[in-house]
């Protein structure tokens, strides 16, 4: 193997640049070509590739987003797209390709690995919605910025003596939400695996507010219930005055984590290593806080697990 290609697909994350900065660097001391494709499948599709050198990546640890850019492709899904995929990685002469991204640029990796290509993906996406890694590159710092939110939106709802519903992202993974919601001290979470009543928010709300709170911060995952609706009804039911912020595309965006940093560079190297070692058809993901190499299908096989343990703790903390 002489000459890789790496690209970041679907929804940015915070910490992609560091993966990138990782396998450019770790892949030239190991004697590659490293070669960067632009907008993902997409712009593989288009052979759109420049030559990563070690300047390439320079000054892009702290940043969020992908200098690579990313994209969303349909395309890419289709036996003509595939095919023209499969072409400009022949004919460019790309022996092995990082993939990373979130489930569905798994997936796309995994098919590319039928072909014949040697892939490793990088789990990264705000969603943690990966069943195969405690977590992924971006979900740190998504959580990190929701916090920073609810901690400003907290002090404007105990001077008004409100309650607050933040819309946060996730598609169908409550993670955002719960890690945020327990290390926010939220007083309700409503998550697409554990949805709680309008009854039971109402409760927490009205007991909150005999015992002297002045606050009320209610987490929503995106897909659970119209926000609006939801705020509607809980005046409706407590009196409180209710208020939403949806929080939208800030939690993709920003200067990633330390956690995410660190996992990133750990990643991004290990890729590197396991092609060098003629390890491939892989999917990186962190346990246990050690970075494993699991068979591509199989970690695509394994279910993301709900942390109910944490939900409760929530639920405990925040009465
Ligand atoms: O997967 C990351 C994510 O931000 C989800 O949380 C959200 O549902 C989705 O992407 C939005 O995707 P897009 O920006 O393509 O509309």
């Amino acid at each position: 193997m002489k000459t890789i290609g790496v690209l970041t697909s679907g929804g940015d994350a915070p910490g992609m640049n560091a993966a990138i900065r990782a396998v450019v660097r770790t892949g030239i001391y190991e004697g590659f070509k490293i070669i960067g494709i632009r907008q993902g499948f997409k712009g593989l599709m288009r052979g759109d590739i420049e030559e990563m050198k070690l300047s390439s990546v320079a000054d892009i640890i702290q940043r969020g987003g992908t200098k690579l850019r990313s994209a969303r492709s349909e395309e890419f899904m289709t036996d003509e797209g595939f095919e023209r995929a499969l072409n400009i990685l022949r004919i460019f002469e790309i022996d092995g390709l990082i993939a990373l991204g979130g489930d569905g640029t798994l997936k796309g990796a995994r098919r590319l690995s039928k072909a014949g290509i040697p892939v490793i993906g990088i789990p990264c996406t705000i969603d943690n919605d990966c069943g195969h890694t405690d977590f992924t590159i971006g979900f740190a710092t998504a959580v990190e910025t929701v916090l920073d939110a609810i901690s400003k939106i907290r002090d404007t709802s105990t001077s008004h003596g409100r309650a607050n519903v933040i819309e946060v992202m996730g598609r169908n993974c409550g993670d955002i939400a719960l890690y945020s919601g327990l290390a926010g001290g939220a007083e309700s979470i409503i998550l697409p695996e554990m949805p709680m009543s309008i009854d039971e928010i109402s409760k927490r709300a009205l007991q909150g507010k005999n015992r002297g709170k002045l606050h009320h911060i209610i987490i929503l995952a995106e897909g659970v219930g119209n926000a609006y609706e939801i705020s509607d009804e809980i005046y409706k039911k407590t009196g409180i005055d209710t208020r939403v912020t949806t929080l939208g595309y800030i939690q993709r965006g920003g200067t990633p984590s330390l956690m995410d940093r660190m996992i990133a560079s750990e990643m991004g190297y290990k890729a590197i290593k396991l092609l060098k070692k003629g390890e491939f058809n892989k999917a990186l993901g962190i346990k246990d806080n050690e970075v494993i190499a699991l068979d591509i299908d199989e970690a695509l096989k394994q279910e993301k697990k709900f942390n109910k343990e944490l939900f409760e703790i929530a639920k405990v903390l925040s009465i």
